[in-house]
Formats: structure tokens, sequence, C-alpha cells
């Protein structure tokens, strides 16, 4: 199924893939499906963990080395020291996992880049976060959370007043000193349109053939739902994009217009809007208000 839908991209034209998930290094075919992807000459991205890169991808890698401009890797790290990261992940190890997981890539030129979530823990140590990131890796995007019964019930993830002190501190003092710092999860409230994934990219496709208008709307797909642009089961890759397309226009129809709140622009807004958020509704958390009190 997946040659044949990389047949489909390829004819489509489609020159970049990024594989994510859930984790895609427990993919048992993952260096299968790399494979399939280098064959065609499309780019191919990987959003990790990076827990078994060593294990898994590296060996792959070191043997295929025409082909690895057409890649990079982007790992996910939590925290600027040990403690902080492997508490987030909650697993002892991770954070010196990701250090050897880059070093195999700088040691096989391959691009690397970081995705690091702002949570409870690390939000007063953002700027010793970049600059320790910025010494590994060229790029680092900065995650404002979306709740999730498990971020809130475990207290991991900030107050909205506390996300909107520190992206306004990102915004002034950080991104002028270091531009190959992003924010993520939020696009500024001032431009009407936002640039966000669906735009920049094309649709998600999950493990079971879903495909939905975005990545962080993949867990909300159900029969009737809003996000879904169909299953590869019925749904050719063409007949997806051309639903894609549609959808981007009726969303930009959506949001331009002012955005009366900071969260109008963020991905858990998005999500309140699919459907995904119905469960806050009976959450107690200031999260509920913010999110569910927006026109
Ligand atoms: C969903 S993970 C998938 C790839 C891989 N398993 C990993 O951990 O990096 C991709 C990124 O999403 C971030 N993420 C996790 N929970 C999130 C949430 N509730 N809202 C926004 N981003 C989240 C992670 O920190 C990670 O950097």
């Amino acid at each position: 199924m997946f040659t044949h839908l990389i047949d489909q991209a390829a004819y489509l034209g489609i020159e970049d893939v990024c594989l994510t998930g859930g984790e895609p290094l427990l993919y048992p075919d993952i260096c299968e499906a790399i494979e399939v992807l280098f064959s065609k000459g499309i780019n191919v991205s990987i959003v990790s963990n990076g827990y078994l890169f060593q294990e898994i991808l590296y060996p792959f890698l070191k043997h295929k080395k025409s082909h690895l401009h057409l890649f990079s890797m982007c790992f996910s790290l939590d925290g600027a020291d040990p403690e902080t990261h492997d508490s987030f992940r909650q697993k002892s190890g991770s954070f010196f996992k990701v250090l050897e997981a880059i070093r195999l890539c700088h040691e096989l030129n391959i691009e690397v880049s970081l995705k690091m979530s702002i949570w409870k823990k690390n939000i007063e140590n953002i700027f010793e976060m970049c600059v320790f990131g910025l010494e590994h890796v060229n790029e680092i995007g900065l995650i404002i959370l979306s709740p999730t019964p498990n971020l809130i019930k475990m207290d991991l993830i900030p107050t909205p007043k506390q996300y909107e002190e520190v992206i306004w501190d990102i915004r002034r003092k950080i991104i002028p000193l270091f531009p190959k710092v992003e924010i993520e999860g939020i696009c500024d409230p001032d431009i009407p349109i936002p640039l966000c994934n669906p735009f920049l990219s094309g649709p998600n496709i999950d493990y079971r053939g879903d495909i939905t208008f975005c990545c962080n709307l993949s867990n909300t797909t159900s029969e009737n739902n809003k996000a879904s642009l169909g299953n590869l089961a019925k749904t050719s890759l063409d007949k997806a994009f051309y639903r894609h397309i549609l959808m981007c226009s009726d969303f930009v129809k959506y949001m331009v217009k002012k955005a009366p709140s900071i969260w109008s622009r963020s991905c858990a807004y998005c999500s309140r809007i699919f459907g995904g958020m119905n469960w806050l509704k009976d959450m107690d958390s200031e999260w509920r208000n913010v999110i569910w009190n927006l026109p």
C-alpha cells in the first residue's frame, strides 16, 4: 500500500514527505519506506523522539550516502538538561539518546533540527534552551502545546496566561536575536491568514489510511469528521489533494477576520473547530474558558 501511495505522490509531483507520529521509528518497515521515497527522488524528513535512531536508522543511513541530501531529521528535546527532558518524556536516558542521535546525524552530514515543547518545568528557561539547542542544530521550533487530558491531569501544561507572557517574550527578545527560532502551535494573531501546516504542507495520512486536513487533527478523524478528506481505501491521493485545497479555501474564509485573542490563531482553537476539544468542556481547567469562550 505504501509503494502504491508513493507512486501516486510522485505522479502528482510531490517533492517532500514528512514521516511523523506517534513515533515513526517504531514502524517495522521504516527503512523500506524511506528506500521507496529515495527511489522516487522525494525529500524525506522524520520527526522522532530519537530513542531508536542509533539502533534503527543510523545503520541504514550509513550505507545510503548518495541519497542523504534528500534526508533530514527533527528530534524532540523538551529541556536543556537530562532531568527536564527525561521527566517530560518519562523515560530516563532519553536526553542523551537525542544528543547522540544529533551527533550521528552530523557525522553523516544530515540536516537536523529540534522541536522543543514549552512546558511547566522549562518555561522560565526558554532563552537557555534556545542557546543550548542552537549549539547543536541550526533550527528550533518552540512548541506551544495544545491541551490534552493527560497534559492537564499531570499538570505539565503551562496556564494560558503563562504561555501568553512567554510568547510575548519570545517575539520581543528571542526571535530578533535568533532568527532560526520559530514558534509552533500558534500563529501571529495580527496576520489574518494563519500560515500553518495545512497551507504550507499537503494533507496528513495516518497509519489507518485516514487522510486529514492537518497532522494535528489526525486523532479527531471519525466517520463524519469535518477534518476528514477520506480514507485511502476509497479515496485517491489526487482526490484528497483536491479536497484539501477546497478545505483550505473554506478555512481561509472562516479565519480572515480580526482575531479576538491570541488563542484564535492556535492549534488548540483549530482543534476545537474540528471537534477535537469536546472533552475539554467537562474539565476543570483555565484552558476550558480560553478555548470555549472564543466565538
Ligand atoms: C507528536 S510528536 C511525533 C514524533 C515523535 N514521537 C516525537 O515525540 O517527537 C511531534 C511533536 O509534537 C509535540 N507534541 C506533543 N504533544 C503535543 C501537544 N499536545 N500539542 C502540540 N505538540 C505536541 C512533541 O513534543 C513533538 O515534538
